[in-house]
């Protein structure tokens, strides 16, 4: 079986690192920083025998999947690799230089696989002089547990390279979707309503964060609600994607950051992690009940939803995705309760330009344009699952 190198053995680097050598695969683990490297090792341990404790596994096994982890301390180990995944720090610069460092180490055929969340594969790519063997393999936080795994070619890379690698991803047991090498891919990109709106919905004062949630949740089926999963993400993890996204996206206004969470991200209020986000997580706190209209329910979630809608139409439109790979991507890498093309066509594909030419009169803003893919539907009385 063929060995894989895993550089960066932080909460991905090493999350990945237990999905391949779970898959029968000899890893070697490698990180710059050594303390991150024992860290690695020990965080490996422990969820190994968590997962013997709770009869995942035997004991046997645990010990079998742990010994195939190679904890090195050098990156020259890589020359008995056939596949590198990359998981270090989400820097241009230094993923580049680490690419091009690679190049001289492995062999001619070995395939290198950024995981990186918003940057550009065809940037990675162009630091390699085989940029044909360079892809994205985008996986979930947590790696062993999220099944998705966002497939991303750059333009340089070759067929063969994608081939070889949606094999070994899905032997891995994973669900593998394809992506067009573009911002956010699929879910970081189509999942930007889900925060953004709900935040506008609140900025707005239509309604607070409990309603928000109670409405998200209890009307619109999601296992969290926006507010309860930025504070579980981070503030200052979830708003540095999306102002990333809308970087990248030359600040088209649909990707808008909101004041709200840079302001809770800037008090250190990160949520879950820090005690204190959108909610106070201390012990003796006080919970708002939220306002349980059904009407002012009904209305966040028609808007929260065909702002998402729209978003997955436009990624269709453009050729981001596959109808399939849309909807598979977020009812498997984000856990929404249906797949959101699949929810167009149940609204109704002219409720939902309705919906979206509704909000665009209202505030004039670009933010709300429908996607030029639903209004044709609509004309010509398509549907997506037709
Ligand atoms: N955390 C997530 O939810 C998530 C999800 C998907 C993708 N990603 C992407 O995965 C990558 C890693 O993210 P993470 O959350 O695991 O980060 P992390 O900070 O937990 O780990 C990064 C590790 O890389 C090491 N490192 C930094 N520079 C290095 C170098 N030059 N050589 C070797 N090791 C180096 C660091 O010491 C650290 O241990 C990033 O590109 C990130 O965007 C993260």
């Amino acid at each position: 079986m063929m060995k894989i190198g895993i550089l960066g053995s932080g909460s991905m680097g090493s999350g990945i690192a237990q999905v391949a050598a779970t898959a029968g695969h000899e890893v070697l683990l490698y990180d710059n920083n050594p303390a991150a490297l024992e860290r690695a090792k020990e965080k490996l341990l422990k969820i190994l025998n968590r997962l013997v404790e709770k009869g995942r596994i035997d004991d046997r096994t645990a010990k079998a999947i742990f010994g195939r982890i190679y904890f090195v301390d050098h990156v020259r180990a890589f020359a008995e690799t056939g596949f590198v995944i990359e998981a270090i720090v989400e820097d241009l610069g230094i993923k580049k230089s680490i690419f091009e460092q690679l190049e001289d180490i492995v062999t001619e055929d070995c395939i290198l696989a950024t995981n990186t969340s918003s940057l550009s594969v065809a940037a990675i790519a162009a630091a390699c002089s085989q940029p044909q063997r360079v892809l994205g393999i985008h996986f979930f936080n947590p790696a062993p547990l999220m099944k998705l795994v966002e497939i991303v070619p750059a333009i340089q890379t070759g067929q063969a390279a994608i081939e070889q690698s949606c094999n070994l991803i899905e032997s891995w047991g994973k669900l593998v979707v394809k992506a067009k090498d573009t911002p956010g891919f699929i879910v970081n990109r189509v999942a930007r309503p889900f925060y953004g709106e709900a935040l506008r919905i609140y900025e707005e004062g239509i309604a607070d964060v409990p309603t928000i949630d109670w409405a998200m949740t209890e009307i619109g089926g999601f296992r969290m609600g926006p507010f309860t999963l930025m504070d579980f993400i981070g503030n200052d993890v979830n708003y540095k994607v999306t102002e990333t996204v809308f970087q990248a996206f030359y600040f088209d206004p649909r990707y808008k950051p909101a004041f709200t969470q840079k302001r809770l991200s800037e008090a250190g209020w990160l949520g879950r992690k820090s005690g204190r986000g959108y909610y106070d997580y201390s012990e003796n706190a006080q919970k708002t009940a939220p306002n349980k209209s059904q009407h002012l329910g009904e209305t966040i979630v028609n808007r929260i939803i065909v702002m998402l809608i729209n978003e997955a139409a436009d990624a269709l439109y453009l050729n981001i995705a596959s109808r399939d790979d849309i909807d598979l991507a977020m009812t498997k890498g984000v856990n929404y309760p249906k797949g959101l093309l699949k929810w167009a066509d149940e609204i109704g594909i002219g409720k939902c330009v309705e919906r979206m030419d509704a909000l665009y009169h209202e505030y004039l803003e670009d933010r709300y344009r429908c996607s030029p893919l639903l209004r044709k539907m609509a004309r010509d009385g398509q549907l997506f699952y037709g």
